[in-house]
């Protein structure tokens, strides 16, 4: 088998077509590995993955956690508030520290843009990026593009509806750059002071009205409103917010019939989705959430393992 042509996952940009595919297929495999009785393969044996989260999480640092152990890597999930970060340490002497522990491949999420970046042009292994600040959140945008692949048969020339805010979100330029290489249109709604500066240079449509937007669309993306980043100047109110922008059975109406909704998580429920939405049939949330476990299984093995075919379905070890 073809070598992965990747060291590392920085962002989306530079992933093309063909290795967004086949990321994607290794993760169908590991997908039905997480569905089994038995949920491990010795893929990653004698591999280590260290977890290094300087912001909350619960859906990225648990499924990398569980895609490790279930590659039967050495996982070590390190808690930043324990550690030597703690006492002043800065990222590179923390990294470099790692780094002489030997460990194969670094997840790192961060609040500053750029900090997974600066870590891998610092040390030897493998570097993730489970998020960093506003800029990208590649594994989030391949766990979303695998939910619609499996939702929707296909990920070709779909109309995608991200809503929220879009200025904060590095879910949505992940999305959108990752989308963009399947010829989806994607098409961004939410209020003027939530959408960057930039916003046209995402090649996305942009949208004032959450029914303009959301016409025809086969997949809505709703995102949570980032309360801790707002600072409180940007939205009248979030009860304003939820009236013109939230996602609720009296304004998904223009999507198509059988579109999916989608969100990333943590919900604001009342707040950007109702519950009757983010729990109903349309709703795919828990679906991305298993897809989480199953992409990052397949991005830790294109990136540590060895040349190995990945596990055929129904291989029980
Ligand atoms: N979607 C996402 O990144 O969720 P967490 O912050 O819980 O990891």
């Amino acid at each position: 088998m073809e070598p992965f042509a990747h060291h590392s996952l920085l962002d989306v940009e530079g992933l093309t077509r063909v290795d967004v595919e086949r990321i994607l297929d290794t993760a169908e495999a590991f997908l039905q590995v997480s569905r089994r009785p038995v949920r491990k393969v010795p893929t990653l044996r004698g591999k280590t993955v260290i977890n290094l989260f300087y912001e909350a999480s619960t859906r990225t640092r648990t499924s990398f956690e569980l895609a490790g152990k279930r590659l039967s890597a050495d996982v070590i999930n390190m808690s930043v508030s324990a550690s030597s970060v703690k006492k002043g340490e800065t990222l590179q002497d923390t990294c470099r520290t790692l780094q002489a522990m030997h460990p194969d491949v670094i997840v790192i999420r961060h609040a500053s843009s750029g900090a997974p970046s600066y870590v891998a042009s610092k040390i030897g292994c493998s570097v993730i990026n489970a998020g960093d600040g506003m800029h990208a959140h590649p594994t989030q945008a391949l766990l979303d593009a695998f939910t619609i692949r499996r939702a929707k048969g296909t990920l070709d020339n779909l109309v995608v509806t991200i809503v929220g805010d879009i200025s904060h979100s590095r879910v949505a330029r992940s999305n959108a750059h990752l989308l963009k290489l399947f010829g989806c249109e994607v098409r961004v709604v939410g209020p003027r002071t939530l959408l960057p500066a930039a916003v046209d240079s995402l090649g996305v449509r942009v949208f004032d009205r959450l029914e303009d937007g959301l016409e025809g669309a086969d997949v809505v993306m709703v995102l949570r409103i980032q309360r801790e980043r707002l600072e409180g100047a940007l939205l009248p109110s979030l009860r304003e917010y939820s009236r013109t922008f939230g996602i609720g059975p009296k304004t998904i109406g223009p999507a198509k019939p059988d579109a999916i909704i989608m969100h990333p998580g943590p919900m604001n429920r009342g707040v950007e989705i109702e519950s009757l939405l983010a729990d109903g049939e349309r709703s795919v949330v828990l679906q991305q959430v298993e897809a989480g476990v199953a992409v990052r299984m397949a991005l830790l093995y294109l990136l540590a393992g060895e040349a190995t075919e990945p596990p055929a379905v129904g291989e029980v070890h």
